[in-house]
């Protein structure tokens, strides 16, 4: 919800080694999409092991808005009575996503097509993203948006009565803009098309199938074009969500980089294309080991066991892998400035429209502790100062960013002095166990700045 509360200052203080077990919570992606395909299906969706963060309760709250039951039965598990695909009703209030940019993108998407409007608003965050483009695309469907200037909420939606089916390539990689395509394309007739040059995480196009459309994805010349048939009646599913890559990610890097750790963080979906940071860092020289490889609901799922590494080096981050890797980039920074040697990140500029401008976060907060950065438009190299070389002691802003905050704190867990960040409240919006999760595994975390 916008209206955050008062900021929660937080420090980490240098840890005894962290050991232990991390059960990490759901799946971001996974969770949103589940309620909001849940919300277009005729009957029942039961879905356990949902993420009850901020982002996901607050498109609980607007699938209510829209005509769907949602229920929450007990810790993760919900159920979703849908309204079917064209069924959604015009809700009476506003709609707030809070800090999620899935959420609204997503949602802006899912009703473009449907003959009711709805307003859309989030917090100062995301008030200041930029709508263009997904209401670029969800204008060739006949939609039209009404937001402030440069494409930023509140906006309101005018869905189109009759709907056109599109072809779009997509001209940022970006899994958001990809889904609000196809979830208005679910209620066009005829074939929507989307063509992405780079992959992005594929769960729209995966769980779309699940629930019974017609969808194929075939790899061209062009890139990776799907083929959504629209007017598919969906059909209710029994969805598990399996634990989420992007907040493993501070577990396994905070146990990288604290002298002494050996933590295992199971069950965690290795969907390619999320699974990039697991890859650099083993590149890198992490002691990162994979057990136990599964495949869960038909996506890869493995243990992971990360213990401290005292032999990383800085490499060059292949910029294709950007994609599926987008949200680790601030861990990953904080990774390699106890890594020897240069780290260097480039094609990341689509981190400048996240909850944050995450390259300047970064490159601010790591400056504040010592760390040599250097950045341009579309780059961030971090020069690294070696196991537990971090001078740390500062306070770094997190701009209303979850991952900013998350990673700072994992990097206070090592640094020689303590690091804060000014607020760890947008935390709760992706990972709200995070603070107890991390104290049991032995991080010093405490609630002040410093
Ligand atoms: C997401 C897509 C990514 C990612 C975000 C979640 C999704 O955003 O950063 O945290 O669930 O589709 P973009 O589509 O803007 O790259």
């Amino acid at each position: 919800m916008s209206g955050h509360g008062d900021p929660i200052p937080m420090t980490a203080r240098r840890s005894a080694p962290l050991k232990g077990v991390a059960d990490v919570p759901g799946d971001k992606s996974i969770s949103h999409r589940s309620l909001i395909l849940g919300a277009l299906s005729v009957g029942e969706t039961h879905i356990t092991g949902l993420l009850e963060g901020q982002d996901v309760l607050d498109t609980a709250r607007a699938m209510r808005a829209f005509g769907a039951e949602v229920t929450h039965l007990a810790h993760g598990e919900w159920v979703v009575s849908g309204v079917g695909v064209g069924g959604f009703a015009e809700p009476e209030q506003v709609i707030d996503c809070g800090n999620s940019g899935t959420g609204v993108r997503l949602i802006m998407g899912a009703m473009a097509t449907s003959p009711i409007s709805a307003t859309f608003t989030g917090d100062a965050s995301l008030r200041s993203r930029p709508m263009g483009r997904v209401t670029d695309p969800l204008g060739l469907f006949g939609a039209a948006a009404y937001g402030r200037a440069g494409g930023r909420l509140p906006m309101t939606i005018v869905g189109a009565a009759e709907p056109v089916p599109v072809r779009y390539v997509v001209p940022v990689p970006s899994a958001q803009v990809k889904s609000a395509v196809l979830l208005a394309g679910l209620n066009a007739p005829g074939q929507t098309v989307v063509i992405e040059k780079e992959a992005t995480r594929d769960h729209t196009e995966r769980m779309l199938a699940g629930f019974g459309a017609e969808v194929s994805v075939e790899q061209t010349e062009e890139g990776r074009v799907i083929t959504l048939t629209g007017q598919p009646e969906l059909r209710p599913q029994s969805i598990v969500v399996p634990r989420d890559p992007s907040s493993a990610a501070f577990p396994v890097c905070a146990a990288l980089i604290v002298e002494g750790s050996d933590v295992l963080v199971p069950g965690i979906g290795l969907n390619p294309t999320r699974a990039g940071l697991f890859i650099t860092l083993q590149e890198m020289g992490a002691d990162l080991t994979f057990e136990n490889m599964r495949e869960e609901g038909g996506e890869p799922v493995a243990d992971l066991r990360a213990r401290y590494s005292t032999a990383m080096r800085g490499i060059d981050v292949p910029p294709e892998r950007a994609p599926s890797m987008i949200d680790e980039y601030p861990v990953l920074s904080v990774v390699a400035a106890f890594a020897a040697g240069k780290t260097v990140m480039r094609g990341v500029k689509e981190l400048r429209v996240k909850e944050s401008d995450r390259i300047d976060a970064m490159a601010r907060g790591l400056e504040a502790c010592g760390v040599t950065v250097e950045e341009d438009e579309d780059t961030l190299i971090v020069h690294g100062m070696g196991p537990g070389g971090m001078p740390g002691g500062a306070v770094c802003a997190t701009h209303l960013d979850h991952r900013i905050a998350m990673s700072f704190l994992c990097a206070g867990m090592a640094a020689q002095k303590p690091v804060s960040v000014d607020d760890a409240g947008p935390i709760s919006t992706s990972f709200p166990v995070f603070e107890p999760l991390m104290e049991g595994l032995g991080a010093h975390l405490g609630r002040s700045n410093r």
